[in-house]
Protein backbone atom coordinates (compact mmCIF):
# COMPACT_ATOMS: atom_id res chain seq x y z
CA UNK A 1 0.00 0.00 0.00
CA UNK A 2 1.62 3.05 -0.97
CA UNK A 3 2.18 5.40 1.86
CA UNK A 4 1.38 8.87 -0.03
CA UNK A 5 -0.80 8.56 -3.10
CA UNK A 6 -2.47 5.78 -4.70
CA UNK A 7 -3.82 4.41 -1.31
CA UNK A 8 -5.84 1.08 -1.91
CA UNK A 9 -9.48 0.79 -1.37
CA UNK A 10 -11.89 -1.31 0.72
CA UNK A 11 -15.55 -1.25 -0.22
CA UNK A 12 -15.24 2.11 -2.11
CA UNK A 13 -12.86 3.95 0.79
CA UNK A 14 -9.38 4.77 1.07
CA UNK A 15 -6.87 2.88 3.97
CA UNK A 16 -4.79 4.48 5.98
CA UNK A 17 -1.30 2.88 5.32
CA UNK A 18 0.73 2.01 8.60
CA UNK A 19 4.08 1.15 9.97
CA UNK A 20 5.96 1.70 13.21
CA UNK A 21 9.34 2.62 13.95
CA UNK A 22 11.47 -0.30 15.54
CA UNK A 23 8.58 -2.77 13.87
CA UNK A 24 11.65 -5.15 13.25
CA UNK A 25 13.36 -5.38 16.67
CA UNK A 26 13.90 -7.01 19.92
CA UNK A 27 9.90 -7.40 20.87
CA UNK A 28 9.65 -10.10 17.18
CA UNK A 29 10.62 -13.72 17.68
CA UNK A 30 11.75 -13.38 13.83
CA UNK A 31 14.41 -10.87 15.05
CA UNK A 32 14.78 -13.42 18.32
CA UNK A 33 15.86 -15.98 16.22
CA UNK A 34 18.11 -14.33 14.30
CA UNK A 35 19.91 -12.56 16.99
CA UNK A 36 20.77 -16.21 18.87
CA UNK A 37 23.26 -16.47 16.14
CA UNK A 38 24.55 -13.25 15.80
CA UNK A 39 25.31 -9.61 17.55
CA UNK A 40 23.70 -6.18 16.67
CA UNK A 41 26.56 -4.70 14.53
CA UNK A 42 26.71 -7.91 12.40
CA UNK A 43 23.18 -7.89 11.67
CA UNK A 44 23.13 -4.17 10.43
CA UNK A 45 26.10 -4.73 8.42
CA UNK A 46 25.52 -8.06 7.04
CA UNK A 47 23.21 -6.76 3.85
CA UNK A 48 21.41 -10.80 3.60
CA UNK A 49 20.75 -10.20 7.32
CA UNK A 50 19.45 -6.98 7.50
CA UNK A 51 17.31 -7.74 4.74
CA UNK A 52 16.17 -10.93 6.35
CA UNK A 53 15.18 -8.83 9.54
CA UNK A 54 14.06 -5.55 7.39
CA UNK A 55 11.08 -8.14 5.55
CA UNK A 56 9.94 -10.23 8.88
CA UNK A 57 7.70 -7.67 10.07
CA UNK A 58 6.71 -7.48 6.66
CA UNK A 59 5.87 -11.26 6.36
CA UNK A 60 4.66 -11.33 9.73
CA UNK A 61 2.39 -8.46 9.91
CA UNK A 62 1.71 -7.11 6.30
CA UNK A 63 3.09 -3.22 7.16
CA UNK A 64 2.68 -1.14 4.14
CA UNK A 65 6.14 0.37 4.64
CA UNK A 66 9.36 -1.58 5.72
CA UNK A 67 12.27 0.39 7.40
CA UNK A 68 15.76 -0.26 6.77
CA UNK A 69 17.27 -2.63 9.51
CA UNK A 70 20.06 -0.83 10.90
CA UNK A 71 20.57 1.92 13.84
CA UNK A 72 21.19 5.73 13.28
CA UNK A 73 24.25 6.17 14.83
CA UNK A 74 26.71 5.29 12.22
CA UNK A 75 28.31 8.77 10.96
CA UNK A 76 29.62 8.94 14.46
CA UNK A 77 31.31 5.66 14.09
CA UNK A 78 32.36 7.00 10.38
CA UNK A 79 33.98 10.07 11.95
CA UNK A 80 36.03 7.65 14.36
CA UNK A 81 33.77 7.84 16.97
CA UNK A 82 34.22 3.96 18.12
CA UNK A 83 30.73 2.78 18.12
CA UNK A 84 29.65 -0.44 19.97
CA UNK A 85 26.69 -2.65 21.30
CA UNK A 86 28.94 -5.21 22.54
CA UNK A 87 26.72 -3.80 25.99
CA UNK A 88 23.76 -4.04 25.36
CA UNK A 89 22.80 -0.13 24.11
CA UNK A 90 24.94 1.61 22.13
CA UNK A 91 28.55 3.07 22.98
CA UNK A 92 31.03 5.55 21.64
CA UNK A 93 35.21 5.38 22.66
CA UNK A 94 35.04 8.88 23.49
CA UNK A 95 32.74 11.98 23.72
CA UNK A 96 32.80 15.42 22.56
CA UNK A 97 33.10 18.13 25.16
CA UNK A 98 34.72 21.70 24.03
CA UNK A 99 35.58 22.07 20.49
CA UNK A 100 39.42 20.60 21.13
CA UNK A 101 37.89 17.28 20.83
CA UNK A 102 37.15 18.14 17.60
CA UNK A 103 40.44 17.46 16.33
CA UNK A 104 39.98 13.73 17.55
CA UNK A 105 37.87 13.16 14.61
CA UNK A 106 38.22 12.12 11.15
CA UNK A 107 36.61 10.48 8.61
CA UNK A 108 37.43 7.12 8.06
CA UNK A 109 37.96 6.66 4.43
CA UNK A 110 37.88 2.89 4.67
CA UNK A 111 34.21 2.73 6.44
CA UNK A 112 31.69 3.39 3.78
CA UNK A 113 27.75 3.34 4.01
CA UNK A 114 27.85 0.77 0.63
CA UNK A 115 26.27 -1.99 3.29
CA UNK A 116 23.36 -0.48 3.76
CA UNK A 117 22.70 0.37 0.18
CA UNK A 118 23.62 -3.10 -0.31
CA UNK A 119 21.21 -3.90 1.87
CA UNK A 120 18.71 -1.75 0.28
CA UNK A 121 19.13 -3.03 -2.84
CA UNK A 122 17.84 -6.67 -1.45
CA UNK A 123 14.94 -5.25 0.17
CA UNK A 124 13.91 -3.46 -2.40
CA UNK A 125 14.04 -6.76 -4.88
CA UNK A 126 12.29 -8.99 -1.56
CA UNK A 127 10.04 -6.33 -1.01
CA UNK A 128 6.32 -6.51 -2.84
CA UNK A 129 6.18 -3.38 -5.06
CA UNK A 130 2.64 -1.96 -3.44
CA UNK A 131 4.90 -1.65 -0.14
CA UNK A 132 7.39 1.59 0.46
CA UNK A 133 10.56 1.24 1.30
CA UNK A 134 12.02 3.26 4.01
CA UNK A 135 15.89 4.11 5.11
CA UNK A 136 17.03 6.41 7.78
CA UNK A 137 19.51 7.97 9.82
CA UNK A 138 19.31 10.14 12.80
CA UNK A 139 18.93 13.96 12.90
CA UNK A 140 21.62 16.35 13.16
CA UNK A 141 20.70 17.67 16.62
CA UNK A 142 20.20 13.57 17.86
CA UNK A 143 23.70 12.68 16.35
CA UNK A 144 25.12 15.55 18.16
CA UNK A 145 23.68 14.71 21.50
CA UNK A 146 24.80 11.24 21.10
CA UNK A 147 28.70 12.53 20.23
CA UNK A 148 28.98 14.71 23.36
CA UNK A 149 26.97 13.01 26.19
CA UNK A 150 26.73 8.95 24.25
CA UNK A 151 22.68 9.84 24.86
CA UNK A 152 20.07 11.35 23.51
CA UNK A 153 18.35 12.74 27.06
CA UNK A 154 18.88 13.82 30.36
CA UNK A 155 20.38 17.03 30.84
CA UNK A 156 22.65 17.16 27.69
CA UNK A 157 24.80 19.47 29.93
CA UNK A 158 27.90 19.08 27.53
CA UNK A 159 25.84 19.61 24.72
CA UNK A 160 23.67 22.76 25.55
CA UNK A 161 26.78 24.28 26.16
CA UNK A 162 28.81 23.47 22.91
CA UNK A 163 25.78 25.12 21.43
CA UNK A 164 27.21 28.50 22.55
CA UNK A 165 31.14 27.71 22.52
CA UNK A 166 31.23 26.72 18.43
CA UNK A 167 31.52 23.33 18.99
CA UNK A 168 28.41 22.75 17.16
CA UNK A 169 28.43 25.01 14.43
CA UNK A 170 31.58 23.25 13.53
CA UNK A 171 30.37 19.31 13.69
CA UNK A 172 27.60 20.21 11.91
CA UNK A 173 29.69 21.19 8.92
CA UNK A 174 31.08 17.21 9.57
CA UNK A 175 27.56 15.31 10.35
CA UNK A 176 25.67 17.15 7.98
CA UNK A 177 27.75 15.94 4.92
CA UNK A 178 27.66 12.34 6.25
CA UNK A 179 23.86 12.62 6.44
CA UNK A 180 23.79 13.26 3.30
CA UNK A 181 25.87 11.08 1.71
CA UNK A 182 24.38 8.61 3.78
CA UNK A 183 21.07 8.92 2.49
CA UNK A 184 21.74 9.70 -0.61
CA UNK A 185 23.19 6.14 -0.74
CA UNK A 186 20.32 4.60 0.52
CA UNK A 187 17.92 6.83 -2.19
CA UNK A 188 20.14 5.53 -4.85
CA UNK A 189 19.79 1.96 -3.54
CA UNK A 190 16.04 2.45 -3.98
CA UNK A 191 14.40 3.71 -0.54
CA UNK A 192 11.13 5.55 -1.34
CA UNK A 193 11.32 7.63 1.73
CA UNK A 194 14.55 8.85 3.79
CA UNK A 195 13.68 9.24 8.07
CA UNK A 196 15.68 11.89 9.92
CA UNK A 197 14.98 11.17 13.37
CA UNK A 198 15.25 13.64 15.99
CA UNK A 199 14.73 12.17 19.10
CA UNK A 200 16.60 14.52 21.71
CA UNK A 201 15.08 17.43 20.13
CA UNK A 202 12.56 18.03 22.18
CA UNK A 203 15.07 18.69 24.83
CA UNK A 204 15.76 21.80 23.42
CA UNK A 205 14.00 25.28 24.76
CA UNK A 206 11.51 26.55 21.71
CA UNK A 207 14.32 29.23 21.02
CA UNK A 208 17.53 26.97 20.83
CA UNK A 209 15.47 24.13 19.32
CA UNK A 210 14.33 27.33 15.92
CA UNK A 211 18.59 28.79 16.12
CA UNK A 212 20.27 25.54 16.64
CA UNK A 213 18.40 22.60 15.05
CA UNK A 214 15.63 24.20 12.42
CA UNK A 215 18.56 25.58 10.29
CA UNK A 216 20.71 22.38 9.71
CA UNK A 217 17.36 20.10 9.19
CA UNK A 218 16.30 21.95 6.23
CA UNK A 219 19.86 22.33 5.14
CA UNK A 220 20.05 18.36 4.93
CA UNK A 221 16.39 18.03 3.42
CA UNK A 222 17.18 20.65 0.76
CA UNK A 223 19.96 19.15 -0.48
CA UNK A 224 18.73 15.27 -0.52
CA UNK A 225 15.43 16.81 -2.33
CA UNK A 226 17.61 18.66 -5.32
CA UNK A 227 19.34 15.23 -5.63
CA UNK A 228 16.10 12.97 -5.24
CA UNK A 229 12.98 15.22 -6.38
CA UNK A 230 10.90 12.33 -6.10
CA UNK A 231 12.25 10.44 -2.66
CA UNK A 232 9.97 11.91 0.09
CA UNK A 233 11.28 13.24 3.25
CA UNK A 234 10.38 11.89 7.02
CA UNK A 235 11.07 14.08 9.88
CA UNK A 236 10.42 12.19 13.52
CA UNK A 237 10.89 14.53 16.23
CA UNK A 238 10.69 13.77 20.17
CA UNK A 239 8.77 15.78 22.20
CA UNK A 240 8.33 18.69 20.01
CA UNK A 241 4.99 20.51 20.78
CA UNK A 242 2.68 22.04 18.20
CA UNK A 243 4.52 25.55 18.81
CA UNK A 244 7.97 23.38 17.53
CA UNK A 245 6.80 21.93 14.52
CA UNK A 246 5.14 24.94 13.66
CA UNK A 247 7.90 26.80 13.04
CA UNK A 248 10.17 24.13 10.94
CA UNK A 249 8.51 26.00 7.75
CA UNK A 250 10.24 23.29 5.20
CA UNK A 251 8.92 22.52 1.67
CA UNK A 252 11.34 19.45 1.50
CA UNK A 253 9.99 17.80 4.25
CA UNK A 254 7.31 15.44 2.96
CA UNK A 255 6.48 14.04 6.32
CA UNK A 256 6.15 15.36 10.32
CA UNK A 257 6.69 12.10 12.36
CA UNK A 258 4.89 13.34 16.04
CA UNK A 259 4.82 11.69 19.40
CA UNK A 260 1.59 10.97 21.35
CA UNK A 261 2.16 13.81 23.67
CA UNK A 262 0.61 15.74 20.60
CA UNK A 263 -3.38 16.07 19.77
CA UNK A 264 -3.34 13.84 15.89
CA UNK A 265 -6.50 16.22 15.54
CA UNK A 266 -5.06 19.20 16.11
CA UNK A 267 -1.89 18.42 14.04
CA UNK A 268 -3.54 17.53 10.87
CA UNK A 269 -5.47 20.17 11.30
CA UNK A 270 -3.05 22.88 11.65
CA UNK A 271 -0.14 20.85 9.63
CA UNK A 272 -1.80 18.49 7.29
CA UNK A 273 -2.01 20.92 4.47
CA UNK A 274 1.80 21.45 4.68
CA UNK A 275 2.96 17.77 5.64
CA UNK A 276 1.63 14.65 5.90
CA UNK A 277 1.50 13.59 9.98
CA UNK A 278 2.64 10.43 11.15
CA UNK A 279 1.75 8.96 14.62
CA UNK A 280 1.32 8.93 16.88
CA UNK A 281 0.20 6.19 19.21
CA UNK A 282 1.78 5.71 22.91
CA UNK A 283 3.65 2.36 22.41
CA UNK A 284 3.15 1.32 25.65
CA UNK A 285 -0.58 1.49 24.49
CA UNK A 286 0.38 -2.45 22.99
CA UNK A 287 0.72 -3.92 26.25
CA UNK A 288 -2.63 -3.22 27.06
CA UNK A 289 -5.39 -6.39 27.02
CA UNK A 290 -7.06 -6.34 22.92
CA UNK A 291 -10.40 -5.15 23.81
CA UNK A 292 -8.31 -1.49 25.80
CA UNK A 293 -5.81 -1.15 22.62
CA UNK A 294 -8.79 -1.69 19.91
CA UNK A 295 -11.09 1.18 21.76
CA UNK A 296 -7.08 3.78 21.95
CA UNK A 297 -7.06 2.85 17.94
CA UNK A 298 -10.60 3.71 17.14
CA UNK A 299 -9.74 6.54 19.69
CA UNK A 300 -6.94 8.06 17.17
CA UNK A 301 -8.53 6.82 13.93
CA UNK A 302 -11.63 9.08 15.66
CA UNK A 303 -9.65 12.16 16.06
CA UNK A 304 -8.03 12.25 12.60
CA UNK A 305 -11.23 11.85 11.01
CA UNK A 306 -11.95 15.12 12.99
CA UNK A 307 -9.44 17.22 11.94
CA UNK A 308 -9.60 19.50 9.07
CA UNK A 309 -8.08 17.44 6.83
CA UNK A 310 -9.50 14.29 7.69
CA UNK A 311 -7.05 11.13 6.81
CA UNK A 312 -5.87 11.51 3.70
CA UNK A 313 -2.83 13.37 4.65
CA UNK A 314 -2.40 10.79 7.78
CA UNK A 315 0.19 7.86 8.00
CA UNK A 316 -1.08 5.42 11.13
CA UNK A 317 2.17 5.01 13.76
CA UNK A 318 3.72 5.14 16.75
CA UNK A 319 4.44 8.12 18.88
CA UNK A 320 8.05 6.29 19.14
CA UNK A 321 9.23 3.15 18.70
CA UNK A 322 8.06 -0.34 19.34
CA UNK A 323 8.91 -1.56 23.16
CA UNK A 324 10.96 -4.60 23.76
CA UNK A 325 8.84 -7.07 25.27
CA UNK A 326 5.64 -5.65 23.27
CA UNK A 327 3.04 -8.68 23.02
CA UNK A 328 3.33 -9.46 19.11
CA UNK A 329 -0.01 -10.65 18.97
CA UNK A 330 -1.30 -6.97 19.42
CA UNK A 331 1.18 -5.56 17.17
CA UNK A 332 0.09 -8.30 14.58
CA UNK A 333 -4.17 -7.28 15.42
CA UNK A 334 -3.40 -3.34 15.47
CA UNK A 335 -2.53 -3.71 11.75
CA UNK A 336 -5.23 -5.82 10.87
CA UNK A 337 -7.44 -3.89 12.76
CA UNK A 338 -6.32 -0.64 11.15
CA UNK A 339 -6.22 -2.32 7.45
CA UNK A 340 -10.00 -3.34 8.43
CA UNK A 341 -11.41 -0.26 9.83
CA UNK A 342 -9.37 2.78 9.02
CA UNK A 343 -11.28 3.16 6.45
CA UNK A 344 -12.31 6.65 5.02
CA UNK A 345 -14.02 8.57 1.69
O1 LIG B 1 12.54 0.70 12.82
C1 LIG B 1 13.15 -0.31 12.51
O2 LIG B 1 12.64 -1.45 12.51
C2 LIG B 1 14.57 -0.18 12.02
C3 LIG B 1 15.53 -0.33 13.03
C4 LIG B 1 15.90 0.75 14.00
C5 LIG B 1 16.76 0.47 15.09
N1 LIG B 1 17.09 1.62 15.71
C6 LIG B 1 17.23 -0.88 15.43
C7 LIG B 1 17.77 -1.12 16.76
C8 LIG B 1 15.65 2.12 14.04
C9 LIG B 1 14.77 2.97 13.15
C10 LIG B 1 16.43 2.66 15.10
C11 LIG B 1 16.49 4.08 15.41
C12 LIG B 1 17.26 4.53 16.55
N2 LIG B 1 18.40 3.98 17.08
C13 LIG B 1 16.99 5.72 17.25
C14 LIG B 1 15.88 6.70 16.88
C15 LIG B 1 14.62 6.27 17.39
C16 LIG B 1 14.56 6.14 18.87
O3 LIG B 1 14.44 5.00 19.34
O4 LIG B 1 14.60 7.17 19.54
C17 LIG B 1 17.97 5.87 18.24
C18 LIG B 1 18.05 6.99 19.24
C19 LIG B 1 18.86 4.76 18.13
C20 LIG B 1 20.11 4.49 18.91
C21 LIG B 1 19.99 3.19 19.58
N3 LIG B 1 20.22 1.97 18.96
C22 LIG B 1 19.60 2.93 20.93
C23 LIG B 1 19.23 3.99 21.92
C24 LIG B 1 19.62 1.53 21.10
C25 LIG B 1 19.32 0.77 22.35
C26 LIG B 1 17.84 0.61 22.30
C27 LIG B 1 17.27 -0.09 23.44
O5 LIG B 1 16.03 -0.13 23.44
O6 LIG B 1 17.99 -0.64 24.29
C28 LIG B 1 19.98 0.96 19.86
C29 LIG B 1 20.07 -0.48 19.55
C30 LIG B 1 19.03 -0.97 18.60
N4 LIG B 1 18.72 -0.37 17.42
C31 LIG B 1 18.26 -2.17 18.73
C32 LIG B 1 17.49 -2.27 17.56
C33 LIG B 1 16.56 -3.39 17.16
C34 LIG B 1 18.34 -3.18 19.87
C35 LIG B 1 19.52 -4.01 19.63
C36 LIG B 1 19.48 -5.31 20.35
O7 LIG B 1 19.87 -5.34 21.52
O8 LIG B 1 19.09 -6.32 19.72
Amino acid sequence: MGLFQNRPTVQGKKVVPVWFMRQAGRYHSHYQNIKKDSNFMQMCKDPNLACEITMGPIMDFDFDAAILFSDLLFPLERLGMGLSYESGPPTLEHHLHGPDDLKKLHTQKNFTYDFQGEATKNIRKALPPSKDLLGFTGAPFTLYAYACEGAHSGGLIHAKQGLYSGLYERFLELIEAEIIEQLSIQAAAGADALCLFDTAAGELTLDDYQRFSIPSIRRVAQALKKKFPSTRIIYYSKQTHLNYLQLIESKDIDVLGIDWRVNLRDALSLLGKDYYIQGNLDPAYLFLPWPILQQKLEGIFKLAIESKCGADKWIMGLGHGVMQKTPESNVKNAVKYIHENFLYR
